[in-house]
Formats: C-alpha cells, structure tokens, sequence
C-alpha cells in the first residue's frame, strides 16, 4: 500500500516530541548527573523481541529509543572522560537531523552541497594551518589513514594499483605509540604488517627523528622502498605529540611521504596554549583529524587532507559506465575510498558558521587547562601517582597508590571498574609500560574543573575503599 512509510497525520506530533526528547537530553548534559542510569530488565527484554511485521505507535517507540540512549554511555555527558570522545555538539546533531532528511549523496557531484562539502574541508584546513590541495570526509581516522598512505603508497611505487606490489618491498614507519589503524591499513595495503617499522621514542614518548632517519636509510640501502611515514599528532595513549618539524627534514632529504595521524589531538594545533607543537604541519603531504573527536561534533565526521589532489587521483580516480566524466571532470569518488557518502561536512560547517572558529580554541584550550589541572592535583595528592612529565594535550594518566595496597596494577585495575560501576564518573583502564593506569581524557566542550576535582575526589573514595587495609 502506498504511504504506509510515511508519518502521515503523526508527522507533525512526532517531530515535535522528538524535539521535546532532545531539548531533555541537552538539559541533562548540562550538568553531570548523579549516578548513571543502568537499563532495567524489562528494556533489555524488549530489546530481545523478534522482528516486528505489524506497525507500532510512534510516539511510544520514541520514547522507547529515547529510554536505550538515556540507559546508555552517552559519550556527551560531561563526566564521561573515557577513551577519547566526542560530545554531540548541539548544533552538530541538529545539521545530521537536515542532513539525513535529505539523504544527499557525495559520491558525486551533488550540486550547492559539494559547494558546502568543499568549504567544509578548507575552512578545516585553514583552521589547523595545513595548505591542503584536496581532502575529503570519511567516516573516521581509520579510513582517512588507510585513504592517505593509499595514496603514499601509490607515490612511491607509481602503478601498484594496478599491478600489485609486483615482489617489490614496501615499509612503513611510525613509533610503537602509533594507533592500530596504522597497522591496519599496512595489512590493508598489501604492504604488511612486518613491514612496519617500530621507530624509538623519546622520556617524552615521541618519535626520534634519529632512529627514524638511521631505519630509513638502513632499508633504502638494502633495497627497501620506503611508503611513509606516520607521525603522530597527539597518540592515543598519553597524547604524545610527535616531532613534525624535524621529521620532515627526514622526510624531505629522502623524498618520502610524511602523513600526520591527528585523529585524535590534530584540533590543538589551533590552539593557543598547545599549537607550537605542531610547527611543520604546512610541511607534510597529509593528515587525518577527527573532527568527531576534538571538534566535538557528532560520529562519524573525519577528514583526510592531502597537500596535492593529483596524488588522490592518482589512486583513485577511475572509469566505470554507471560514473559519467562529463567535461573530463573528477567526481568524488575519483578522489575518496569511499562510494556513497553522506553529508558529513554538514555539521563542522554549521558549527563554524554558528559558533566561530575561535569558540573551538577556546574549548581546546580549555580541555588541556582540565588535563593540566587533573595532573597538578593528582601530583599534589600522596595518594595519587603521575607520569614524570605533565600531559602534552589533554590526556592524564592517573594511579592510585595507596600504602597498604600491596598490587598497584590490580588495585587500579579493580578501581577503574569500581568507578565505571558507581557511575559518577567514566573512566577507562590503560596499560603503560606495563603497568595499569586510570586515564582520563579531557575533549568534551561541557567538561568543567568541577567535573576534574570531583573526578579525583570519586577516584580515592572508591580506591580507599577498596583497600581496607589502609
Ligand atoms: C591517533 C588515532 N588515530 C586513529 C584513530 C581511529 O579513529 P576512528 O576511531 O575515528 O576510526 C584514533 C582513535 O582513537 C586515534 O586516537
């Protein structure tokens, strides 16, 4: 029967109430609230049902998606200092809202929305200071790292994409600290995991230009063709960010690829407080940055940029008799791994033009005063251990050391699901150097100092408590 997708007569109302559940959830972001809200029973009972044949209410399946997202880790919560998030920025989740009600497609040329798509990625690359030639949104730092070293790849042995590697030996080069999606796109790309040289680091835990340069040459001289290599701007781990400066001159005086995985802490290279640390970035041939990280918009929003847009097609460009090449032009798909792509732009290009780009500074910067705060408080506090050097961007790595707890590692790995269980805060467990840490990550714009002393103040209540021996 025709019209029996469509909200019809209920259309009106459920916009409405729809509104009304998300002006709630905003509200209650607002403030952390007291205790997590756990999913009761009768939800999960529901979300074991069958697939439903016949139509429900509306308005009661909304609320009933409104119950799952409340009884859920919503990463926006101010509190929530887990992994490294994002935080549904309000105007970011209402240009979603628009963009998939029109459900456009980039996978070509889309008309005033490839106009957007565009400025979109230069406003992005003028906000991090980075000449970009061409650069494109996917759906996250996985796909814009695998989408750069393709390219890199494709540079520095002209034709395997066609030909395959063809018995040649290709190698990749990052630090030990580099996120995994590095090691994915090596596997990803035929160049192979082994094939990822683990450069050394430095008490700081950032990539020594040395090392890299001595691995280099060592493989060039045996034959090896070096792909790229891949600095970090802010690791996953401690928010280590790598020396991009001095790796291009490595870079540079062996003509390789030098990419910049700034999923993660790229954004600080905006602001004031941390953008020295990314002196060279105008240098590199690429970068990847989350936006849906530490521009705080909401998943999935990444962008890969690259210096020169004849190297994306170079790798990407193709013909197929369902993609028409009118006038010999590109279309998006010539220059992204992807095919069909929403309007990811969307929302950071609303965000800029709603908040300006200096509320986005401002923010950053505010999340490495909270991480700095974390570290100044906890390095006071005789209960609480720190790393030997203050936090680079906004991630403090925390332990509870306790006299009388003999296991540290154990009792930060009980304390850490202690916190997760109590539901204040949200903290997640790394393993450094071998030993378990608390780390918190600070890249959520509604995260007060409150939130960072009363974050502390829950860590040593729970440790406390768990070690009555004290
Ligand atoms: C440095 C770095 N690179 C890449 C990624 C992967 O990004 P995504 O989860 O968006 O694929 C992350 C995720 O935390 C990261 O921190």
């Amino acid at each position: 029967m025709p019209g029996r997708l469509k909200l019809g007569a209920r259309r009106e109302e459920a916009l409405q109430h729809a509104a009304g559940l998300v002006a709630r959830a905003w509200h209650e972001f607002d403030h952390a609230r007291e205790v997590e809200a756990l999913p009761s029973p009768e939800l999960i009972a529901t979300l074991r049902e069958p697939l439903p044949d016949d139509p429900g209410d509306v308005i009661e399946d909304l609320d009933l998606a409104a119950e799952v997202l409340d009884t859920s880790l919503a990463q926006a919560r101010p509190r929530y200092l887990a992994y490294i998030g994002s935080s549904g920025l309000e105007v970011g989740a209402l240009a979603d809202l628009l963009a998939h009600s029109y459900d456009i497609n980039l996978a070509l040329d889309a008309r005033a929305a490839s106009y957007l798509d565009r400025q979109a990625i230069a406003w992005l690359a003028e906000f991090l200071g980075f000449p970009a030639g061409a650069g494109s949104f996917t759906s996250g730092g996985t796909i814009s790292n695998i989408t750069a070293l393709a390219a890199a790849r494709e540079r520095a042995l002209p034709g395997c994409r066609t030909t395959g590697m063809g018995g040649r030996r290709p190698r990749l080069y990052c630090s030990d600290e580099a996120h995994y999606s590095v090691t994915r796109a090596a596997e990803l790309l035929g160049i192979g995991r082994e094939n990822v040289r683990d450069i050394a680091i430095d008490e700081l835990r950032r990539m020594d230009p040395v090392d890299l340069a001595r691995q280099i040459d060592e493989d060039i001289a045996e034959g090896v063709t070096p792909i790229a290599v891949v600095a970090t701007g802010g690791t996953t781990l401690t928010g280590a960010v790598d020396p991009i400066d001095a790796i291009a001159d490595v870079c540079r005086d062996r003509g390789v690829w030098l990419h910049v995985d700034g999923a993660y802490g790229l954004p600080a290279a905006a602001s004031a407080s941390s953008g020295f640390r990314f002196a060279g970035l105008d240098r590199v041939d690429s970068l990847s940055v989350d936006a849906h990280k530490w521009l705080f918009v909401p998943k999935a929003c990444s962008a890969v940029l690259v210096r020169r847009m004849s190297d994306l097609a170079a790798t990407f460009s193709h013909d197929e008799a369902y993609i028409p090449h009118e006038d010999e032009q590109l279309n998006a798909v010539d220059i992204t791994l992807e095919y069909s792509r929403p309007l990811r732009a969307l929302k950071l290009w609303l965000a800029f033009r709603v908040h300006g780009a200096q509320a986005f500074r401002d923010a950053i910067d505010r999340n490495i005063g909270q991480a700095r705060l974390m570290y100044d408080l906890a390095s006071a506090d005789p209960e609480f251990r720190t790393r030997a050097h203050p936090p680079q961007l906004s991630i403090t790595p925390i332990q509870h050391v306790l006299p009388g707890c003999p296991d540290v590692d154990e009792h930060n790995a009980a304390l850490c699901r202690a916190i997760q269980e109590d539901g204040r805060v949200y903290l997640s467990p790394a393993v450094i150097d071998g030993e378990i840490w608390l780390r918190p990550c600070f890249t959520n714009f509604r995260t007060t100092d409150d939130d960072v002393r009363e974050t502390l103040a829950v860590a040593a209540e729970l440790g406390r408590d768990l070690c009555p021996a004290h």
